[in-house]
């Protein structure tokens, strides 16, 4: 056993070398680091906030304008020779030119004033857009993405995304996000692809792509390197709520959580950040089963790993499994740590750092390894070369081109849950009452990570983009639209903070309307500040939904949320649902295309919609947990009992499924089958498709197999009366599973194919 391990290790390594050969840029590192001391090989496996060496306090306006300060600079860079800054200063997105002008210096102190001429590598949270600079283009985040079901808008997305970073001057992005966003109680579902393994590896790998290039060449200046975070299991704690603890079986972390990491690290993928939270009462950053043997070796991750915010500090404060500072600081980099996101004390990390190699009690060949990868990835982005991109060279910045991508994804992503006798779309005839605290908020269209970190300065910067209510105004003429908020959001306060705001004179108004277009959801929010109580959309909006239905006229519901806030104590008395997300600065615009029918909505749900706070599933769930009815006395109803489904989305056209084919009905390893089906586009006017394929697993010996799974997706546009075939290539691969062991299997048996309303049998033999 001892012997294999260590037999594994050995090739393992040799295929690192391998890379670092191919880059061309080994025996410059190698060199590089017999060169360096021990001070300085730890400071490279430092990041600290820009704050740091900012002049001022930092986070408080009063330090505005920012600068840097020299003596600060010296200390960190040249006394410390860290190696990495993050984040931008005062929690504010800043323009091209002043990132250039902050890089710039960083760069000249580190690589001119410095023995070894090591440039810094910068990194910021660009999670769907540029997001702490100013005049960026700002997408749908990333659940809108999902809800496109479109790969080739997530790449342009993310391409656009590393042009204007690059226009930034900074080489590092903290994106893409690749945690499986299975529970809605969690503040940072609506930074995750959704719910599903296959979405989340296909649109993760789109994202990977748009960033680092096709080629994975980030030394090109208009791609950056990515961070896919958090690695492993970070959404899923028992609590709900941000960074808390997870119970999650080895099984299930290699079945729902492992794919898509492993298929963006197999992609080429750069960088990779570690999940704040604990997992089986171990926290992540001190776990070496997940850091080393999981992601080093059996995954031959070859590039840094970087832990989140303040994590290893959290070892000793939170977690209590470490004495001191020093002892979390043992366990982190033992476990597999490359670079610590510090992000204040510095001198902490390194002074104790520098001592546990001096103690033997982190082997300076750890730390090797840790600056070898550092190092590489500064090759791999040519900063030695070139390590600040000059604005001026990024003509496409903030282009109309740019704005159109985010439109179309914005439009694309919109979803039509409900349509009640075709209340949508609206003619332009009709009297509307636009009301909610989401009506008139750019804030809420973005979301947080939007120019600053909860996304509360977004209005200050997103002043010429058209909120819900402008973009209605625009379409249909300001003397059709009348204005009142009903609720509002205090915007000071904390994110779930609501007033009631002209309520009496918003029922009054809706008397005279022909239709109410009722904008709900939830203020700006993420990570801890964004934990949440009580998943029912809140009580002041519901009051509102309940006292405008009342009134008899038609609602079109506008969700604008984060997560899907549960609608259905109102939600039967609402003619049409449309669930917008977070779309970004072009949300209002798509949304108003969308009600009055100049855009025909495509969007499909990625997670599932509860309908109860007590009944929370994904669509993968177990045959236990949907048992409608049972054979004999006992009637176990409707257990499974979402709002809306995984996948679910309407159209103002009607789409019929037939022909489904299977190329054979029995499949043999070593083969493959392919499976087509027809698609008509049976209304009158153009439409797109999501075509979903799933395969149920009939009998399978571990506990039981998931009710189905996702195994393919197209999506496609028909006209009317068009008829399309769509084709998908289904080996036996893509229907294993992991099994007890631990290890992936496809157990020979009988399978169901189904796509739309149409099912087919086939048998899987060995
Ligand atoms: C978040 C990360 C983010 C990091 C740097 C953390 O608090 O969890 O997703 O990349 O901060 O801003």
């Amino acid at each position: 056993m001892k012997f294999r391990r260590s037999l594994s290790l050995l090739l393992l390594s040799g295929c690192f070398s391998t890379a670092f050969a191919q880059s061309g840029n080994q025996a410059k590192i190698e060199s590089l680091i017999k060169k360096m001391s021990i001070e300085e090989k730890v400071g490279q496996m430092a990041q600290v906030t820009l704050d740091v060496i900012g002049k001022g306090k930092g986070r408080f306006e009063s330090d505005e304008p920012f600068s840097l300060d020299d003596a600060a600079l010296k200390k960190t860079l040249l006394q410390y020779h860290v190696g990495s800054v993050l984040n931008t200063s005062n929690n504010r997105a800043r323009t091209p030119q002043v990132w250039y002008g902050i890089i710039s210096k960083i760069q000249n102190v580190a690589m001119k004033q410095s023995k070894h001429g090591i440039p810094v590598i910068y990194g910021v949270d660009e999670m769907h857009g540029a997001t702490y600079t100013a005049g960026a283009t700002m997408f749908p985040q990333q659940i809108g993405q999902a809800a496109t079901f479109n790969r080739a808008l997530v790449k342009n997305g993310a391409s656009i995304t590393a042009y204007e970073t690059r226009a930034s001057s900074i080489p590092w992005n903290f994106a893409p996000l690749l945690d499986l966003g299975a529970d809605p109680r969690f503040p940072r579902q609506w930074e995750s692809f959704g719910e599903d393994p296959y979405v989340i590896s296909e649109l993760g790998l789109a994202a990977v792509k748009g960033y680092e290039g096709e080629d994975g060449r980030v030394a090109h200046p208009e791609k950056v390197a990515t961070s896919l975070k958090h690695f492993l299991g970070y959404q899923v704690p028992v609590s709900g709520k941000d960074r808390t603890p997870a119970y999650i079986s080895d099984q299930a972390l290699r079945e729902y959580h492992l794919p898509p990491f492993k298929a963006a690290i197999d992609a080429g993928a750069k960088t990779i950040m570690i999940n704040s939270g604990i997992i089986n009462g171990v926290p992540v950053h001190a776990n070496h089963h997940i850091l080393t043997e999981l992601l080093k070796e059996e995954l031959g991750f070859k590039g840094l790993v970087v832990t989140d915010w303040g994590d290893i500090e959290n070892l000793y404060k939170r977690d209590h499994i470490a004495k001191d500072d020093k002892e979390a600081i043992m366990l982190a980099i033992n476990a597999g740590i490359d670079m610590s996101m510090i992000a204040y004390n510095y001198e902490t990390f390194c002074d104790n750092l520098i001592a546990l190699v001096k103690e033997g009690k982190v082997k300076e060949s750890r730390i090797d390894d840790a600056v070898r990868r550092i190092l590489w990835v500064k090759y791999e982005l040519n900063l030695f070369d070139k390590p600040t991109t000059n604005p001026k060279d990024y003509p496409k910045f903030g282009s109309k081109a740019f704005e159109n991508a985010a439109y179309q994804t914005a439009a694309e992503s919109i979803t039509l849950l409900k349509n009640t006798d075709a209340a949508l779309p609206l003619s332009k005839s009709a009297k509307i009452l636009v009301t909610g605290p989401n009506a008139n908020s750019m804030r809420t269209l973005n979301g947080a990570w939007t120019y600053s970190w909860q996304g509360e300065k977004v209005e200050e910067f997103a002043g010429k983009y058209n909120t819900i209510l402008e973009a209605l105004q625009l379409k249909a003429g300001k003397d059709k639209v009348t204005y009142l908020p009903g609720v509002s959001y205090k915007m000071d306060g904390k994110y779930y903070e609501e007033y009631a705001d002209k309520l009496e004179e918003t029922i009054a108004a809706a008397q005279t309307a022909d239709v109410i277009v009722l904008c709900l959801g939830e203020n700006t929010y993420t990570e801890t500040p964004g934990n949440l109580n009580d998943l029912y959309l809140s009580d002041l909006q519901t009051e509102l939904a309940q006292r405008l239905a009342a009134t008899g006229k038609k609602i079109i519901l506008v969700l604008n949320e984060g997560r899907p806030r549960i609608i259905s104590k109102f939600e039967k008395k609402m003619s049409a649902v449309i669930q917008s997300y977070l779309p970004g600065n072009f949300g209002g615009d798509a949304l108003a295309d969308v009600l009055y029918g100049d855009v025909n909505p495509s969007g499909k749900l990625p997670y599932t919609y509860p309908q109860f706070p007590n009944a929370l599933f994904t669509y993968y769930h177990k045959p236990s947990e949907s048992r409608e009815t049972t054979e004999g006395v006992y009637n176990y109803d409707a257990d499974y009992n979402p709002q809306y489904v995984f996948g679910h989305g309407l159209s103002y056209t009607s789409f019929k499924y037939d022909q489904l084919k299977l190329s054979s009905n029995t499949l043999k390893a070593g083969e493959s089958m392919t499976i087509s089906v027809n698609i008509s586009n049976t209304g009158k006017v153009t439409g797109k498709e999501t075509v979903l394929l799933f395969t149920s697993d009939l009998v399978a010996s571990m506990i039981s197999p998931d009710i189905k799974r996702l195994r393919g997706f197209d999506k496609l546009e028909l006209k009317a009366g068009e008829t399309k075939t769509v084709t998908f290539r289904i080996s036996p691969q893509d229907l294993a599973f992991v099994g007890t062991d631990n290890k992936k299997v496809t157990e020979p048996g009988e399978f169901t194919v189904q796509i739309g309303d149409q099912k087919a049998n086939f048998n899987y033999s060995l």
